[in-house]
């Protein structure tokens, strides 16, 4: 698929969901949520923000890249992120994504983060529309369509920072394999960071050997653990 002419697919074509009573969205080809049953925006400030040391490095052109865009949320929160900082300027925020959700399940999983879904209708209304290439309010995002295993090593950009979201690593190896992981280092700017839920040993290993170095710190609620890292400059 052409980076710069994907198209979300027709609602039956894209990533299908269950429900849990609790409002959390399931996916039924991975069978895992696609965020916390707690407090996914809490989670999401905690590991993907703080854990890549923002918002405190974000500055006009900082690059995020993530694997796995899923409804959204993680973008949300770097928005409103990038909006509480009063920063002037724009961020850049790409995302890889195999089976894209169609925007009312969208819509349905953000209801439950009135912060998000607050600064969430452009978003909405461009991705209802088909759009890949999104403008918001101070974020210039791009979603690459397909499997990452194939959009990210052809991806010509480096990221200043990545959130790695895929399934868990048990129910989504395709996501954590070393390889894919060395593709990330390869399109990290020197300097840049990484930080994941993850504190799986193999995924560590994977990322350092990438050349990350690696540290395994306090994860959000329930978790022990999780892992960030910064490519040496
Ligand atoms: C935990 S969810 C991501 C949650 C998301 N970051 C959010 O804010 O809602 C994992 C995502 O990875 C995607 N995914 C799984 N395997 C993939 C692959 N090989 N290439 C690209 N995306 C993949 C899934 O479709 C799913 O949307």
């Amino acid at each position: 698929m052409h980076q710069g002419l994907s198209h979300i697919p027709p609602a039956d074509q894209c990533g299908t969901l269950d429900w849990r009573d609790d409002g959390v969205p399931v996916s039924t080809r991975f069978d895992d949520p696609y965020f916390s049953r707690n407090d996914g925006l809490a989670e999401t400030r905690h590991v993907f923000l703080a854990g890549n040391g923002l918002p405190a490095r974000l500055r006009d052109g900082f690059h995020i890249a993530e694997l796995g865009f899923g409804t959204g949320l993680n973008l949300l929160a770097t928005l409103l992120a990038w909006q509480a900082s009063g920063q002037p300027g724009t961020l850049r925020y790409t995302s890889f994504e195999a089976y894209p959700l169609a925007a009312p399940d969208i819509a349905r999983a953000l209801a439950h983060f009135p912060k998000a879904e607050a600064v969430a209708a452009p978003f909405l209304a461009q991705w209802g529309a088909g759009q890949t290439l999104l403008a918001l309010d101070g974020i210039e995002a791009e979603i690459i369509l397909g499997d990452a295993r194939e959009t990210l090593p052809t991806w010509q950009g480096r990221a200043d920072a990545w959130y790695l979201d895929g399934f868990s690593p048990a129910k989504n190896p395709e996501l954590w394999s070393d390889t894919l992981l060395a593709e990330v280092a390869r399109h990290t700017a020197p300097g840049g960071s990484f930080a994941t839920y993850t504190a799986a040993g193999h995924v560590r290993r994977a990322l350092q050997s990438a050349g990350f170095a690696v540290q395994r710190i306090p994860g959000h609620g329930a978790k022990r653990h999780m892992s960030v890292g910064v490519r040496s400059a």
